[in-house]
């Protein structure tokens, strides 16, 4: 039988939702993926899936979109240590260089805080920007995505992600 994976974004982050779209459909082989709108979700039952992928734009000076607001504090009270987490994020290098992609070191950060393993770091070589939150061996905790900023690269990112993401979701 196919692992779970739920798979969480919001209807109104439209290019975020695409991105989910196109992620759900490349791992539909390895899992069964169930695509959920955190716009519909009151949080109950996401704590039952061991791989959760998280997907979400930043907004205004390297904010979250206010949607997660509510969404966050309806699981706040899951102890997600049995849980592994991988985060994307939509960005825009060229316009945003000084928050490029917060977003995902946001979500790392509040799923870690409730125990979550984060998994899909991503160097930052491969980017172009001022400052971002990153580790101190200069990883982001997931992957940007600039998604139609480049032209074709985010394609190929989302395509080698997915890959990283299945082996590191099934090691113990
Ligand atoms: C008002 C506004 C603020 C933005 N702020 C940032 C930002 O701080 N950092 C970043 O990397 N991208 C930023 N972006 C770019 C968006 O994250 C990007 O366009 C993304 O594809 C939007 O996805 P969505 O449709 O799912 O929300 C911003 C876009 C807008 C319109």
């Amino acid at each position: 039988m196919k692992n779970k994976i739920a798979l969480l974004t919001s209807s109104q982050g439209k290019n975020t939702q695409k991105v989910g779209m196109i992620l759900s459909e490349m791992l539909a082989d390895d899992f069964k993926i169930d695509q959920i709108d955190i716009d519909q979700s009151d949080g109950i039952g996401i704590k039952d899936y061991p791989f959760l992928i998280m997907g979400a734009s930043t907004w205004f000076d390297g904010e979250l979109p206010y949607y997660w607001d509510e969404f966050l504090p309806s699981i706040e009270d899951c102890d997600f240590s049995d849980t592994k987490v991988a985060i994307f994020g939509l960005g825009d290098s060229k316009r945003y260089p000084d928050n490029f992609c917060d977003a995902i070191g946001l979500l790392a950060k509040w799923f870690e805080k409730h125990g979550a393993t984060i998994i899909g770091s991503v160097h930052i070589d491969d980017y172009h920007f001022e400052t971002a939150f990153y580790t101190d061996d200069h990883r982001f905790k997931g992957l940007p995505v600039e998604y139609l900023v480049d032209n074709t690269e985010w394609e190929e990112r989302i395509a080698n992600w997915k890959q990283q993401i299945v082996e590191e979701f099934n090691e113990l």
